[in-house]
């Protein structure tokens, strides 16, 4: 079983005091932060964008994992690249994914391609040679504390299935719904980072649903 990593969503977080609260998860063991960056366009929401990402940078060794559920990523790739993103995740459905990943690489950062709800898995298989991960979204991207979409599930065999068969090293990535009861099937079905939002900044102490998450995820590696 591929190493599970634990990739917070900033969506939910108090950003009166994000320094803090990026801390808070850094010290409990999680290894991504998830940022959430919309449009208002390819999703019905806005959230942050560049300032955000180039203000956490300094502040922080975590990786960070740039969502972008904008149209046309392409025109930002560079922009997040600069600001400091790690891995920069954009939707099948918003560019021509051959193009964007290639930029992607060329500005020395981790690929990721992410398919909605509605995507079937099979679509990122053209692409997957260019792919560091592919991200599955088990909910309509745009908003935090939604219900997982249990289809998502079947998506990340597939996907989990294929990456097997043909040995490769990629990611895959969930994101959406994700908590403490549902998390087990969610690694089941061959996820290995898990984005994870309301549950965590919309709980009471950030720190204590780190460690939850974290345990579960070293019992896996234990056994
Ligand atoms: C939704 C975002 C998700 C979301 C996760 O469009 O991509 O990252 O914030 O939050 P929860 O875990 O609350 O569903
Ligand atoms: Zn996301």
């Amino acid at each position: 079983m591929r190493r599970l990593k634990l990739a917070p969503s900033i969506l939910d977080a108090d950003f009166m005091c994000l320094g803090g609260q990026i801390k808070d998860i850094e010290i409990s063991g999680a290894e991504y932060i998830h940022a959430d960056i919309m449009d208002g366009h390819f999703v019905p929401n806005i959230s942050f964008g560049l300032p955000i990402i180039k203000s956490i940078r300094p502040v922080t060794d975590l990786v960070i994992d740039a969502h972008l559920m904008i149209e046309n990523p392409q025109r930002f790739v560079a922009d997040f690249a600069q600001a400091g993103a790690d891995i920069i995740n954009v939707h099948l459905e918003a560019c021509d994914p051959g193009l964007v990943l290639k930029d992607i690489k060329a500005n020395g950062k981790k690929a990721g391609l992410t398919i909605k709800p509605a995507t079937p898995a099979d679509k990122v298989i053209p692409f997957i040679d260019e792919l560091d991960l592919v991200l599955i979204m088990s909910v309509e991207p745009g908003f935090g504390n939604q219900k997982l979409i249990p289809e998502s599930l079947r998506k990340a065999h597939i996907l989990a299935d294929y990456v097997e068969k043909h040995g490769l090293g990629l990611d895959i990535e969930m994101d959406g719904g994700i908590n403490l009861s549902n998390v087990h099937e969610v690694i089941r079905s061959g996820v290995n980072v898990i984005v994870v939002g309301s549950s965590i900044f919309g709980s009471d102490d950030p720190k204590t649903a780190v460690r939850a998450f974290m345990d579960i995820f070293n019992s896996y590696s234990i056994n």
